[in-house]
């Protein structure tokens, strides 16, 4: 029978599928496995199923000489070497199309949540902060509706953001390198534009060297001061020191975020701010949806390792004679 490594503690009915197909070394455990204890554990392993907090680079590679499919349980992969998995001939898969409107549901969640300061009016209330209603409140927020929203990135869940738009009565405008024909009626504009014009910046593009620092200090301050910024794509898109830096001066209206650079380790600079939401990387996180992102991984690890072609494979340049 064929070895499997799962490294993170995923739903059992996952776990027993692949039980009745391979012999499973299942890390059933909430925390990373360290690099060294993951070169040890694949070096006899024709397949994984890994995270994004998963580095598998040529290192790691080096140490599984078997592996032929690793099957990353994220649309992102961004944690996956895929020029080093294609040289080590490793199939690369990831979950793409099961978490689009999840995500984009936590990008509404944020970009309202932010608007209408619901966490920081949440903690006041609870700390007695609320002694008589007033007309001039402290809590005087941002209309979403009829407002302008810039995506960056309109990929597929960009897409889903701007088809919930409509319902707002939302201006939508968007930036990618380059336009796309299936936008649901939201206009290509220029990244400077997007900036300048936008009431709420949704952030959806994948991390890569391209994108590092997308939104820094010099795209921040074109931003207008009543504008939100909602990142739920990944950390280090956004330079978050300078992100820290414009909230605290308030020359934006407030950030919402899912993703940060160094996550879990925060920069402390965000917990001293009430103008930004903080989430813990949650934005495909409903029960359902992590379900079908681990079945969607599992059917690619199966497929691979009998013989078929992964259906999300990521580097068809990979397949190991
Ligand atoms: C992804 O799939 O890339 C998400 O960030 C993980 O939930």
């Amino acid at each position: 029978m064929q070895k499997v490594l799962v490294t993170r503690r995923l739903f059992p009915e996952v776990i027993a599928r692949l039980a009745g197909n391979f012999e499973v070394d299942y890390h059933d455990d909430d925390q990373a496995l360290t690099p060294s204890e993951l070169a040890v554990r694949l070096s006899d392993k024709a397949g994984m199923m890994l995270v994004l907090t998963d580095r598998l680079d040529a290192s790691v590679l080096a140490a599984a000489p078997a592996l032929k499919v690793a099957a990353n349980v994220a649309v992102g992969y961004n944690n996956i070497d895929l020029a080093a998995c294609s040289a080590a001939g490793v199939m690369a898969t990831n979950t793409p199309g099961v978490l689009n409107e999840t995500t984009a549901d936590m990008v509404w969640t944020l970009m309202m949540a932010s608007a209408r300061r619901v966490v920081a009016a949440d903690k006041w209330t609870r700390t007695g902060g609320w002694q008589s209603w007033k007309f001039l409140d402290p809590w005087l927020g941002q209309d979403v509706h009829g407002a302008t929203l810039g995506i960056v990135g309109m990929g597929r869940i960009g897409q889903a953001v701007a088809r919930r738009a409509q319902g707002f009565d939302m201006r939508v405008i968007y930036h990618n390198r380059t336009p796309q024909t299936e936008t649901g009626g939201a206009t290509w504009v220029e990244k400077n534009t997007l900036l300048a014009e936008s009431d709420f910046i949704v952030l959806m593009v994948p991390y890569s060297t391209a994108t590092h620092h997308l939104i820094g200090a010099a795209e921040l301050a074109l931003m207008k001061p009543t504008a939100h910024l909602v990142n739920v794509a990944r950390g280090g898109v956004v330079d978050d020191a300078a992100l820290i830096e414009a909230l605290k001066a308030r020359r934006i209206g407030g950030a919402g975020l899912d993703v940060f650079e160094g996550e879990p380790a925060l920069n402390p600079g965000f917990f001293e701010l009430d103008n930004v939401t903080l989430t813990p990387h949650i934005g495909s996180s409903s029960r359902a949806t992590r379900m079908a992102m681990a079945t969607c991984a599992a059917d690619n690890l199966i497929a691979a390792l009998t013989g078929h072609t992964p259906p999300n494979l990521l580097n068809p340049d990979a397949v190991r004679q």
